[in-house]
C-alpha cells in the first residue's frame, strides 16, 4: 500500500518508516525541514516537505502522494513543565486539533481509505479500577492544568472516529520508553531521576502503562494493515503503580532510590498534574489489540530494561 507519514523524522517515526518499508508499503513521509529530507531517504521513504499547520501545504502533500493510508503521529513536546502543563502542550495541541483537521480534509479530497492517530492512554477517567479497557470513559475530567492538552486528544480521538469516509482508528500509546524516547538512556525523564529529581509522590498509586517504542511502531503497522475504525490501547502487559516503577527504574539506572514526598510538597514541585499523575493515574489493556490487531509486544514488560 501507498502509506503517507505525518511526523515521519519523529521518535516513533523512525522506528515505524522503516517497518513499514519492510513489510513491502510505499511511504511517503512527512517533514517541516528540508534538511531532514536524506534522513527520510535513508529510512526509506519518499520524503515529503510540509508545514502541518498549513492547510494549504497538507493539501497539496497529500494530494500529491495519493495515499492509501495515512498515519498521524505529528507531536511538538519539548522540556515537559507538569505545572504549567497545557503551556509545554501548546504546539502539540495545535497539532492534535488543527493539523488533524488539516490532513482529514486533504484524505477525504484524496479517497484516502484508513487515517491511523495517535493518542495517549493517560487520559482515561481517574475512577474505578486500576486498569482501563477501551469502553472505559476517557478525557471527561482531567486535572486543570491539563484541560486544553486533554481536549485536544479528545479532538485528535472524535475527528478521527466520527470520520465516516474512512476507516478512523485511534492507537491510545503508554509511556513511550527506548530509543530516542524521554526514557532512553540519555532522556530527560531519565536524566532526572538520575539526578534524584524525580520524587514518588504521596502514596504513589498511579498506575502507569508502558510501551517501547519499537513495540508500538509494530501495532501501528498491524492497524495500518489490518485495523477495524476504533480505539486501541497500546501498551504492554503489565501496567503498574509509580510506587513500583519508579524505584526499579533508579535501580536499573544505578540510581539513589527515589526520595518519598508528601502530596502537599509535591504539589509545590510539580502542580495538581503532577499529583494527579503520581496518584490517581489509571493504566490500560491491551487486550483488544492482541485479540484483533494479532500483535504482540516483543517487550512484554517494562520490568526487563526501562532504562533501555
Ligand atoms: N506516548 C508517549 O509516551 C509519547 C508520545 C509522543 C511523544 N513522546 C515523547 O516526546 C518526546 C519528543 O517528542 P516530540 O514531540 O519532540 O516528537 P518527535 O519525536 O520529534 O516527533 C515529532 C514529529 O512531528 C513532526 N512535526 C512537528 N511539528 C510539525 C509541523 N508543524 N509540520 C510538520 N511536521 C511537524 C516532526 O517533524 P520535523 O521536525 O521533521 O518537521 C517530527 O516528525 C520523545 O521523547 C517521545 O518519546 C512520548
Amino acid at each position: 500500500m501507498k502509506v503517507f507519514v505525518a511526523g515521519a523524522t519523529g521518535a516513533m517515526g523512525r522506528q515505524l518508516v522503516p517497518r513499514l518499508v519492510s513489510a513491502g508499503h510505499e511511504v511517503h513521509g512527512m517533514t517541516r525541514t528540508t534538511a531532514k529530507r536524506d534522513l527520510l531517504r535513508g529510512l526509506g521513504a519518499v520524503p515529503v516537505v510540509a508545514d502541518a499547520l498549513d492547510p494549504e501545504q497538507v493539501a497539496e502533500a497529500v494530494g500529491r502522494a495519493q495515499p492509501e493510508v495515512v498515519v498521524h503521529q505529528l507531536t511538538a513536546i519539548g522540556p515537559l513543565d507538569l505545572r504549567h502543563f497545557d503551556r509545554s502542550f501548546h504546539l502539540t495541541n495545535r497539532l492534535r486539533t488543527e493539523g488533524t483537521d488539516h490532513l482529514l480534509s486533504a484524505s477525504q479530497a484524496a479517497g484516502v481509505g484508513r487515517f491511523v492517530a495517535q493518542s495517549f492512554f493517560a487520559a482515561y477517567d481517574r475512577t474505578g479500577g486500576p486498569v482501563k479497557s477501551e469502553d472505559d470513559a476517557f478525557g471527561t475530567s482531567p486535572p486543570k492544568e491539563m484541560r486544553e492538552t486533554v481536549e485536544a486528544i479528545r479532538h485528535v480521538e472524535e475527528a478521527v472516529l466520527t470520520a465516516h469516509w474512512t476507516e478512523g482508528i485511534v492507537l491510545r500509546y503508554g509511556g513511550f520508553y527506548g530509543p530516542g524516547t524521554s526514557i532512553a538512556p540519555d532522556g530527560e525523564q531519565t536524566e532526572a531521576v538520575r539526578a534524584g529529581k524525580f520524587p514518588v509522590v504521596g502514596d504513589g498509586a498511579g498506575v502507569w502503562s508502558f510501551i517501547h517504542i519499537g513495540d508500538a511502531a509494530d501495532a501501528t503497522v498491524a492497524a495500518v494493515e489490518r485495523g477495524s475504525r476504533g480505539v486501541y490501547n497500546v501498551v504492554d502487559d503489565d501496567p503498574a503503580p509509580v510506587s513500583v516503577w519508579l524505584p526499579e527504574l533508579a535501580a536499573q539506572l544505578g540510581a539513589r532510590k527515589p526520595r518519598r514526598v508528601p502530596r502537599f510538597v509535591g504539589r509545590v514541585f510539580t502542580g495538581e498534574t503532577g499529583v494527579v499523575m503520581m496518584t490517581e493515574l489509571r493504566g490500560a489493556s491491551n487486550a483488544k489489540a492482541k485479540r484483533e490487531l494479532g500483535w504482540t509486544p516483543a517487550h512484554p514488560s517494562w520490568r526487563q530494561g526501562l532504562a533501555g
